[in-house]
């Protein structure tokens, strides 16, 4: 059956040669997405994904960024109350994808920004792009399955140091890790997402899918539980006075102050 894919919420879409785009589309905020539009890239992903006209699905931002990560002001207004709350549901929906996913990153990918690479099977960026996972200075925890995933992928002692510090890297350090596959001029990136994507769509879907699954066999569930556990801790990171006083402290341009917590 023949999907549609209406592009609303800040989040754009463009269906052509059985590629979905997802753009997500608020430059002004550097496309911190909210809560509207997790909801809507899940629903997009959830489409895709029984789609017959599509095969690849990727994932882009407009204006120079791909994503500055979760809206802290919509975060505390409308922060997630159970599991199945808006950035979780995307969570679970971007790591169960069968089909493949291809992520093109221009300019910064905070926080969800990066972790979301994680369950992207391909992963290109701008030579100028920036990585960030500023959880420790938000006085949050790690989420969407990254605690588990990024040791594996990047080595113990590089994700600690990533996920403690909670320090922008560069896209070269982030090929040296392993986080992404190639480096582009950053007004290449999408177009050559575009034709790894088109060559992708060329081949067996079966076989991709396949290989996909075999790759993913032995964690499916490992992921779902680790998303599921940091869920539930960062509920409670949330309503923190950490986050509370690192919150403020975004909004009013200054360091936060942790000190008067680890008395
Ligand atoms: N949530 C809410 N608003 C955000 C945002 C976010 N994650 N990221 C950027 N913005 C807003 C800024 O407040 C600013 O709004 P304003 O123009 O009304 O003042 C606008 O987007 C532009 O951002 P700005 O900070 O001026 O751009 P920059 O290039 O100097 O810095 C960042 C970009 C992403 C490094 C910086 O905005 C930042 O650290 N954002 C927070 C990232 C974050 O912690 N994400 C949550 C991860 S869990």
């Amino acid at each position: 059956m023949a999907q549609s894919y209406k592009s609303s919420d800040k989040i754009d879409t463009f269906l052509s040669d059985h590629i979905l785009r997802i753009i997500m589309n608020r430059p002004e905020k550097k496309n911190a997405l909210t809560v509207a539009m997790y909801s809507k890239m899940t629903e997009f992903l959830s489409q895709a994904e029984i789609d017959e006209n599509v095969r690849i699905i990727l994932i882009g931002g407009a204006g120079g960024s791909f994503t500055s990560g979760n809206d802290l002001k919509d975060f505390l207004e409308n922060p997630p109350r159970d599991k199945s709350s808006p950035v979780f549901a995307f969570m679970n929906a971007i790591s169960q994808m069968e089909k493949p996913v291809i992520a093109a990153v221009e300019g910064l990918a905070v926080g969800i920004g990066t972790t979301m690479l994680l369950h992207c099977d391909l992963v290109y960026a701008g030579k100028n792009s920036k990585f960030l996972l500023p959880f420790v200075n938000l006085g949050l925890c790690p989420e969407a399955g990254s605690s588990f995933l990024l040791p594996p992928l990047v080595g113990a002692r590089n994700a600690t140091e990533l996920l403690f510090l909670g320090e922008p890297f560069s896209a070269e350090r982030a090929k040296e890790l392993g986080l992404i596959n190639g480096i582009l001029e950053d007004s290449e990136v999408l177009k050559y997402a575009e034709q790894q994507a088109r060559k992708l769509a060329l081949k067996s879907q079966t076989s991709i899918r396949l290989t996909k699954a075999m790759l993913k066999r032995k964690y499916g569930q490992i992921i779902k539980d680790t998303i599921s556990e940091e869920a539930e801790l960062l509920m409670k990171r949330l309503a923190s006075p950490e986050a509370a006083e690192a919150f403020a402290a975004f909004f009013e341009h200054r360091q936060a102050d942790f000190e008067k917590f680890n008395k």
